[in-house]
């Protein structure tokens, strides 16, 4: 099988000569920090090697689950957030029909989201979709507790019994969560609903190899054999003993620290492909989780090209020059369309007649790729060479190790998300949740 290749040649130009290769010490004491778990974060070390440890059995076990989830909903809704929701949504999407997601093919259920918002029209049209369906639920949420989830949840759990009836409803309700502590792990037992453990040692967002991500991936129709087969590889291309320059991690690690370094203080994911939205999604929240905080860390956006070439085109061509740009460029469609030729050529496009879309789509990423870098944009390009099961999780794996690696580089804990409770106390505040009196207090004489 081939690799997903880095190419960096259009983000050194910007940089001194040698400039990313004098990281490769500091890469290498970083894989070696993590690997010997002296790292900061340690205890949240667990995805570092999980592909080569997830046994067939345990596949296996994952398979048996969605394949009852399967045999009995036409549609079901996978309730999280975060790294609860996203590796698995970004898989889906970018392996699903792009116009078939909304119907049930009679093989594979529809997989819908729920508990990432907290829009009501959202939850009450999904809910009003739902009335006609035989649904099921995927209740992910490490915490148990985490409010927009367990809001989503408890309107679907009653729904669901209430359509199919308490005993069909333990048969189609799963929870992923903590072995035993939180709100779901306590409803899970109490109902007796099919469970998985979200490992302690696995934070939410490098928990896509995990439960929270296989299960609604399997459910979906996809080989999660072959997506855990591609992380494993990764695995292996990214370990300590790789040289630097063989190792795409290390080197996106590092190119990624000497253009931050440089004053390039965002980092532009880009597709070509609608397919990847997703994927571009799970990375903003890996590396902007990851990597935000203690005042550091590169700003993750990302565009979807052409869409985006003709709104934030401009700024990325012309705009303030703190950008470099990362391309995730898939080589091989896995259709195949030819422009067709007209007589009249009224529209004038006979000159493509005959080629395939694809081409199109390449000459337009590589005219952009050429425009960006005339423009002072540094760009470098993940070549994928099919949009699959293997690939993806090649992908998957190759940026949470380099996030590890660019995080140790930045001096900060990757796997902790501080920031991330300020908002939840105040929102806790103003809804006088129990135990919050004296925050909500301090919060209504704010308001004032
Ligand atoms: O990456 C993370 O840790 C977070 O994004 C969490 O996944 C997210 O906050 C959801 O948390 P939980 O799984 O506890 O509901």
């Amino acid at each position: 099988m081939e690799k997903i290749v880095l190419n960096v040649n259009k983000a050194a130009q910007f940089l001194a000569a040698d400039k990313i290769a004098s990281f490769a010490p500091a890469t290498k004491a970083a894989i070696e920090s993590m690997e010997n778990g002296t790292c900061p974060g340690n205890d949240f070390l667990g995805w570092l090697h999980l592909p080569s440890s997830i046994t067939p059995e345990f596949l296996a076990e994952i398979k048996a689950t969605a394949a009852v989830l399967r045999e009995n909903c036409e549609v079901v809704i996978v309730a999280g957030i975060g790294g609860s929701y996203l590796g698995a949504r970004a898989v889906i999407e970018a392996l699903s029909n792009s116009f078939a997601q909304l119907v049930n093919d009679g093989k594979n259920p529809v997989v819908l989201y729920a508990g990432n918002n907290i829009g009501e029209d959202y939850l009450a049209e999904l809910t009003d979709y739902l009335k006609t369906k035989k649904f099921g639920v995927i209740n992910i949420s490490k915490s148990g507790t985490t409010t927009e989830t367990a809001l989503a949840f408890r309107l679907l759990k009653k729904q669901c019994e209430d359509q199919r009836g308490k005993e069909m409803a333990k048969k189609v309700i799963v929870a992923v969560t903590d072995a035993k502590k939180g709100a779901a792990r306590v409803t899970a037992t109490k109902e007796g609903y099919a469970t998985f453990v979200i490992p302690d040692n696995v934070g939410g967002r490098f928990s896509v190899l995990t439960p929270v991500g296989l299960l609604p991936i399997a459910v979906a129709g996809f080989d999660i054999d072959q997506l855990v087969a591609g992380a494993a590889a990764m695995e292996a291309a990214t370990g300590a003993d790789v040289p630097f320059m063989e190792n795409p991690s290390a080197v996106y690690a590092a190119t990624r620290f000497a253009l931050y370094e440089a004053g390039k203080k965002i980092e532009i994911l880009v597709n070509f492909q609608p397919k990847l939205h997703y994927m571009m999604e799970w990375w903003k929240q890996l590396y902007g989780e990851s990597e935000g905080k203690d005042l550091k860390g590169i700003f993750p956006a990302a565009v979807d090209f052409s869409t985006d070439l003709h709104s934030m085109g401009q700024w990325i061509q012309e705009g303030e020059r703190s950008i470099f740009e990362t391309v995730i460029s898939i080589e091989k469609p896995e259709h195949e369309l030819h422009v067709p030729s007209d007589e009249e050529n009224l529209d004038g496009l006979n000159f493509l007649a005959g080629k395939r879309v694809d081409e199109v789509n390449k000459m337009a990423e590589l005219g952009t790729q050429l425009a960006h870098v005339d423009g002072g944009v540094p760009n470098m390009r993940l070549s994928v060479p099919q949009l699959n099961e293997y690939y993806l999780g090649q992908i998957i794996y190759f940026f949470e190790k380099a996030c590890g690696i660019h995080c140790q580089l930045l001096e900060i804990n990757a796997f902790n998300q501080p920031g991330v409770e300020a908002y939840k106390k105040n929102m806790f505040a103003l809804l006088n949740k129990p135990g919050y009196e004296k925050e909500s207090e301090a919060i209504q004489a704010r308001l004032k």
